[in-house]
C-alpha cells in the first residue's frame, strides 16, 4: 500500500553540505520526494513538534538541537514508506546502525542523528500536516 512518511534532514546534515548525498539515498531506495522545503525552527516550533518526548532527559537538548540551524522537512512516498524508511535510516544511535543505512554512513551521534523519520501512520499524518499543506503535497 503507497504510504507517506515525514523526513527531516538534521542540522548537523544542513551543516555538513550532505544533504544531495541523503536525498540521492533516500531516491536510490524509491522513494519519491513529493514535498520539501527548508526552515529554521524556533526552539518552541521544535518543542511542539516533539512533544511527544517531553518527558524525556534529553528534550531540552533536542529542542535546542533541532533549532540550531536549518533542517529540511520533506515527505516521501512509497509503498510501506513508514518502515521502509526507519530500515533505510538504520538505528537512532550511529553505533548500533547497519552498513548501508544513511545514520551508518552521516551520523554522528545519537542527538545529531542526521535524521528523522515519522514512527507509525497516525505520526506521520500528524508530523506531515504539521510542516505541509495539502497544496504542497504533489505526488
Ligand atoms: P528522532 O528519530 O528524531 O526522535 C527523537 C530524537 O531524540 C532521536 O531521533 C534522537 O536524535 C534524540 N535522542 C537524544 N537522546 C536520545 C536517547 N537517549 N534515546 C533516544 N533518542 C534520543
Amino acid at each position: 500500500m503507497t504510504e507517506r512518511t515525514l523526513s527531516i534532514i538534521k542540522p548537523d546534515a544542513t551543516q555538513r553540505n550532505i544533504t544531495g548525498d541523503i536525498n540521492s539515498m533516500i531516491e536510490a531506495a524509491g522513494f519519491a520526494i513529493i514535498a520539501q522545503k527548508m526552515l529554521k525552527l524556533t526552539f518552541e516550533q521544535a518543542k511542539k513538534f516533539y512533544e511527544v518526548h517531553s518527558d524525556k532527559p534529553f528534550y531540552e537538548d533536542l529542542c535546542k538541537f533541532l533549532s540550531s540551524a536549518p533542517v529540511i522537512v520533506q515527505v516521501l512516498e512509497k509503498e510501506n514508506a513508514i518502515l521502509d524508511y526507519r530500515k533505510l535510516m538504520g538505528a537512532t544511535n550511529p553505533i548500533n546502525a547497519e552498513v548501508g543505512t544513511i545514520r551508518n554512513r552521516f551520523a554522528i551521534s545519537v542527538d545529531q542523528n542526521s535524521v528523522h523519520g515519522s514512527d507509525a501512520k497516525e505520526t506521520a499524518v500528524s508530523e506531515i500536516n504539521f510542516f505541509f499543506s495539502d497544496i504542497e503535497l504533489v505526488g
